[in-house]
């Protein structure tokens, strides 16, 4: 049975706000990939990455699908073929290197129409809760794709076309002592409420927990303390190839980063990324601390605690993504369902490029523990 709970995530946004939102990830969309040089479109086979074009096709699909054809293929499609080629959940990864995919240009113009007729219905000032639950999915969805598309340019080396950086965390830490914060037994309310706005079906249903006694650290593990571990490996004659951060060299004694097309000095105080779980857990073994559980990292991240720094990093937890009781798929139903594996860790916060409102404490992102391409880092608990 369908669960209809999807029409009540109220209150919903103002269609001139929705407006603006899409206007803002469109131009991000398009100016990702209208900024490709020839030729970057193509790339190698990995599981990290998709084909560019068949990305950018794969999420106008996805508006089209929610927002005008109202979730049925029966519904044509302004494109002939859309669903055999860019539904994700027909077409394998694999496969997608494999399908013939129109030009640009016929992409593009699938997906100035697509957006206009969006852009339409929101000028029109009145939206009925179902056009106002899929618009939000539609934004959401393209918002993650185009955070995707961050971690893919990063993987490829290629240029990132729109100003954004990870934010300085020298600045964020003047003056500021890290340390572990105490927190005392509490009581956590974890996940979503009704009507508190637009919601994935993974946050349902707002539940209390009780979370033990526990002390965390204020700060995410820095570049410097990673390198620690490193040296610690090899002082004692252990490769540290594998625990090496994928986008790290050494020349000399100097350490590089490279962020997107750049190789960086290494700087110490800032945030180490790209740390696979694995790698997390075997920097915590070797420093005698953990991983914070699911809630534990909820409890710190939904607190208003002055002592506490943000790391513009998706954050590893301990914790298996798993369903709340009660759960029920939303019409989007491969959002969280196929992903309830056991295999899934869940991660908590936003990276820098989240938009600021989809950077809310009940939000569970969730990646294989093996991938450290995203951008995600970790902070430590005591034991
Ligand atoms: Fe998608």
């Amino acid at each position: 049975m369908i669960q209809l709970d999807y029409l009540g995530y109220e209150p919903w946004p103002s269609p001139n706000n929705l407006l603006k939102d899409l206007e803002r990830s469109a131009h991000v969309t398009q100016t990702i990939i209208n900024k490709l040089d020839p030729g970057q479109e193509k790339v190698h086979l990995s599981p990290g990455l998709n084909p560019p074009h068949w990305e950018f096709g794969h999420l106008i699909w996805f508006h089209e699908f929610w927002v005008h054809r109202h979730g049925q293929q029966s519904n044509p499609s302004l494109f002939p073929d859309a669903d055999e080629l860019l539904n994700s959940s027909v077409i394998s990864h694999d496969d997608r290197w494999q399908v013939q995919l129109p030009s640009l240009d016929i992409l593009q113009n699938y997906f100035s129409e697509v957006m206009e007729r969006t852009f339409t219905i929101l000028r029109s000032g009145s939206l009925s809760p179902e056009q106002a639950y899929f618009i939000q999915l539609a934004l959401y969805h393209e918002d993650m794709h185009n955070e995707a598309f961050a971690y893919m340019w990063q993987s490829l080396a290629y240029t990132w076309p729109l100003k954004q950086n990870l934010g300085s965390i020298e600045e964020q830490q003047n003056g500021f002592e890290p340390r572990y914060i105490k927190i005392p037994q509490s009581q956590l309310q974890l996940g979503s409420a009704p009507n508190t706005g637009f919601i994935f079906d993974n946050e349902k249903w707002q539940h209390a927990v009780l979370v033990p006694s526990f002390s965390i650290s204020s700060h995410a593990v820095t570049n410097g303390e990673y390198l620690e571990f490193l040296k610690s490996l090899s002082d004692a004659g252990v490769s540290f190839i594998e625990h090496q951060p994928a986008y790290w060299k050494k020349e000399g004694d100097a350490w590089f980063e490279r962020f997107f097309d750049q190789w960086l000095e290494l700087d110490l105080k800032a945030t180490v990324r790209h740390i696979s779980a694995h790698n997390a857990e075997q920097y915590c073994l070797w420093k005698g601390v953990r991983l914070p559980t699911e809630n534990e990292l909820s409890l710190l991240m939904a607190s208003p605690h002055a002592d506490w720094l943000p790391s513009n990093l998706w954050e590893w937890t301990s914790s298996t993504f798993m369903p709340f009781k009660g759960f029920s798929a939303d019409p989007y139903q491969d959002y969280s369902a196929p992903w309830f594996d056991g295999k899934h860790r869940v991660l908590k916060g936003w990276s820098s490029f989240t938009p600021n409102y989809l950077r809310r404490p009940q939000f569970r992102n969730f990646y294989l523990p093996s991938r450290s391409d995203f951008f995600c880092g970790f902070r430590t608990c005591l034991i």
